[in-house]
């Protein structure tokens, strides 16, 4: 390992340790926190390693006509800003990231916001933002020889590991709690090989149980406690300045479940402003589910000191988690950008994901927690009219289909969730109709919508 261009810093107590040396569950000896990469090399007035801003932009531009595979990854586009290999041959890539900055012209003007976009992580190849950071940990893997992966997952960490398990001609290991993951996700670990154990608890109880496996096994640990992921993950921050032209939106919403993410992006932005890429960072606001809203509650109680884990309960399983990780890293970011941390009920997920859906962009219903924060924080006066406003939409809607039809059915909620959206709810629910096999029962059907 390069362990010249970087290592990993205990973001707890601050000691520093080789990315070789790093404890097979990624906590710090010496005080048990998550440890961050960091690229030494950086701070030095004239180091060798320290990027030039402008020649990095071209090149990051140009790339995107190369013929390299290695060029056609969103995530390793950007290598220059992620050192974490001996060498780039070892990267596994299934041409990740470069996902979509769409507009969301009829959200801004129901929310009268300037300018929203919703930054969609879901078009990634396993269908979810899990891709950025898998390209970069599995690589590291495979760099350093192993020959198992594993994760503990509520699906889509566990679709992606699979899948890039699978390119490198490596074996996965996939814990998941039983009977609460989407059927897409499930399905696609067992697509890409993966040994699938749906253990008889939730994700947290699959997490405890994993962190023992790796201790005595050599298998390689690939939860987002692993901080190479982070280094993945922090890409899209690159490809939003990018795509705005290197102007930097006011403010980033992203949903909150094991709660890496945020601090990933908040990473992303930091380091482009250390390098003099972008002026500032915006806004990072975290939305959790009001069922599993551990971070949200710690916040309000104590200032973020310490954090009490909750029973999850929320149909957005993706984020279905009651005692995250990454808890810390997540309250930082916010608390160094400004940001917000608020909850969300399963009634406004439900209604937010309708309303992307009817703008034509699906997504899972974890993904939605963001555009219903976003209603709450302007409602609040959080968010000024004059913001632009990215919301990060982490998992495409095919993943959990199940909830979509439910939804318009009628069938998702119980009519005590609904309580105050009911007719929101009912201008947006499209149920498939039965009709009879007729022109005029088709047209009948579409009476007075078509002119
Ligand atoms: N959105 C989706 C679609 C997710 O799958 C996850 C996490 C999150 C948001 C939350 O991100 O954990 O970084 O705060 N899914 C994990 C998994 C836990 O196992 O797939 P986070």
């Amino acid at each position: 390992m390069n362990d010249n261009l970087h290592q990993l810093r205990c973001f707890g107590c601050g000691t520093r340790v080789a990315g070789i040396d790093a404890r097979p569950d990624f906590r710090c000896a010496e005080c048990g926190d998550l440890f961050e990469v960091e690229y030494p090399g950086w701070g030095q007035r004239k180091g060798n390693d320290r990027p030039n801003a402008g020649a990095l932009k071209w090149l990051w531009r140009e790339r995107r006509c190369s013929s390299e595979a290695l060029d056609h990854s969103g995530v390793w586009r950007f290598r220059e800003l992620l050192p974490i290999l001996d060498s780039f041959g070892n990267a596994v890539t299934l041409r990740e990231g470069n996902t979509p900055l769409y507009h969301l012209p009829r959200a801004a003007k129901a929310l009268g916001i300037d300018q929203l976009f919703a930054k969609h992580q879901g078009m990634n190849p396993t269908g979810s933002f899990k891709d950025t950071g898998m390209t970069a940990a599995l690589s590291v893997a495979k760099e350093r020889g192993f020959e198992w992966v594993a994760c503990a997952s509520t699906g889509n960490t566990s679709a992606a590991m699979a899948a890039y398990a699978a390119r490198a001609g490596l074996r996965s290991l996939v814990l998941i709690p039983d009977g609460k993951i989407a059927w897409g996700k499930l399905s696609q670990a067992m697509d890409y090989g993966a040994v699938t154990c749906q253990l008889k608890t939730d994700f947290d109880g699959c997490v405890q149980v994993l962190t023992q496996v790796v201790k005595e096994a050599r298998i390689y640990l690939l939860n987002s406690v692993n901080p190479y992921r982070l280094e993945g993950q922090k890409t899209p921050a690159l490809e939003i300045a990018e795509a705005l032209d290197w102007n930097v939106p006011d403010h980033l919403i992203v949903p909150g479940g094991n709660l890496a993410n945020s601090s990933a992006l908040g990473k992303g932005f930091r380091e482009m402003k250390e390098l003099g890429l972008v002026g500032r960072v915006p806004r990072i606001s975290v939305i959790q589910a009001a069922g599993a809203n551990p971070l949200v509650r710690s916040l309000a109680e104590n200032h973020g000191a310490s954090l009490e884990p909750v029973e999850a309960h929320t149909r957005a399983t993706a984020i279905r988690i009651g005692n995250p990780a990454s808890w810390r890293k997540a309250a930082r970011v916010i608390e160094e950008t400004g940001g917000f941390c608020l909850d969300v009920t399963e009634a406004e997920i439900a209604v937010a994901k309708a309303e992307l859906g009817s703008e034509g962009l699906g997504c899972e219903p974890a993904s939605a927690v963001t555009l219903a924060g976003l209603k709450k924080l302007r409602a609040r006066g959080a968010v000024a009219a004059s913001e632009t406003v990215v919301l990060l939409l982490t998992g495409h809607t095919l993943k959990d289909a199940d909830y979509t039809i439910d939804f318009h059915r009628g069938t998702l909620l119980k009519d005590e969730e609904k309580v105050g959206l009911e007719e929101k709810i009912e201008s947006l629910r499209r149920n498939a109709q039965a009709v009879d096999a007729t022109p005029e029962a088709v047209l009948a059907a579409v009476k007075g919508k078509v002119g």
